[in-house]
């Protein structure tokens, strides 16, 4: 596409949509925001304030999608509302950024990956981690044989749910809790990192009095035959998350801390980036493909594994024994 303004619209104005993405736009420069849609107003605009301008609202996709002519969709709903508004976005041909997780159900995430295909747009699930520039190399060494044969991963990841309300702790909203939620993040990146798919899963959740998981421990055998474990806190003080990747050559280490990344070690050494791998992110990655016709594209196959293993993992964790990961 060689038209200088890529016009987009926003679903769900919430926190992560005002402060993630509106500053994404404002960094690009040349994406205009056309519409936005919440069933809040007041949600919407607070969104419009961020962004600086005025501009129309919708209570639903349905009315944006009849009125608007876009090129582009972003989506930060709750995540039971994904599916219908990312399958209206694709059959109205328009690309689509929708927040992790896909959807509630693997079912319905392979349905929209293979619809993104088949109208030929782009689906971009917001897996920031993807992009941080650790990430992209530790990929990169994997798949080079760095570490050899993958032979274990342990991973957790930590926060404070104790002031979450609302949506979140709602099963038909949000599909599952901790796990399903910032535990997604973990889940995506040991995968997209590792190319590591899940075989069996056997996992122990608390909800703490809650109706979803608080805590979680997923423990996994994977296709190649290494184990892993995969863990998620809700009833930490904050945020902390590590990922080691074990291999037979080599070991990887990542440590975040109140979502910043405070260290990579590749056996135990501080991993130097080269300086082509640069920072990125999904929103700008998505503009990147709709201006470049889709160089670099990748269809978010990690997001469907995500679906997968949470799907196992919760179904274990209610019949209390290891189950198959459903393909
Ligand atoms: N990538 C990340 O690091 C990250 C961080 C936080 C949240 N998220 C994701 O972003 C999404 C939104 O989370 P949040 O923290 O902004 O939640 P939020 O509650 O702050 O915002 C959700 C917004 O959606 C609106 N809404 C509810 N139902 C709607 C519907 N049917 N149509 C349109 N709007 C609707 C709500 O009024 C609210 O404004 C979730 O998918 C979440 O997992 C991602």
């Amino acid at each position: 596409m060689a038209k200088s303004k890529i016009r987009i619209a926003m679903i769900g104005c919430g926190g992560n949509m005002r402060g993630a993405h509106v500053p994404r736009l404002h960094e690009d420069g040349k994406v205009e925001l056309v519409a936005v849609v919440d069933t809040e107003e007041s949600q919407a605009r607070l969104l419009m304030e961020k962004y600086g301008r005025e501009v129309p609202w919708y209570t639903d996709h349905k009315t944006l999608l009849r009125k608007e002519k876009l090129d582009a969709i972003f989506i930060s709903s709750p995540h039971a509302s994904h599916y219908a508004q990312v399958r209206a976005a694709l059959e109205h041909d328009l690309h689509v950024l929708v927040e992790k997780p896909l959807t509630i159900t693997s079912g319905k995430a392979k349905a929209l990956i293979e619809l993104a295909h088949q109208r030929k747009r782009f689906l971009q699930v917001s897996y920031q981690r993807n992009y941080y520039a650790p990430h992209v190399y530790a990929r990169e060494l994997i798949a080079k044989g760095v570490l050899g044969e993958i032979r274990g991963v342990v991973a957790y990841v930590t926060q404070n749910w104790s002031g979450v309300r609302g949506w979140r702790l709602v099963p038909e909203l949000s599909g599952g809790g901790m796990f399903f939620d910032t535990g997604s993040h973990l889940v995506a990146s040991t995968l997209w990192i590792t190319g590591l798919q899940s075989e069996r899963v056997s996992a122990f959740v608390d909800n703490e009095g809650k109706q979803v998981d608080i805590k979680a421990v997923v423990n996994v055998c994977f296709k190649n035959g290494a184990l892993g474990t995969l863990n998620t806190f809700g009833s930490a003080s904050r945020h902390d998350e590590r990922l080691a990747i074990h291999g037979s050559e080599g070991c990887l280490v990542f440590h975040l801390h109140q979502w910043q990344i405070k260290s990579v070690l590749l056996n135990d050494q501080p991993i130097e980036i080269p300086p082509r791998i640069v920072e990125d992110n999904p929103d700008a990655a998505l503009f990147r493909w709709i201006r470049n016709g889709g160089k670099g594209y990748e269809r978010p196959w990690y997001a469907l594994e995500v679906a997968r293993l949470s799907e196992a993992a919760y179904k274990s964790a209610k019949l209390g024994k290891p189950v198959k990961v459903a393909r």
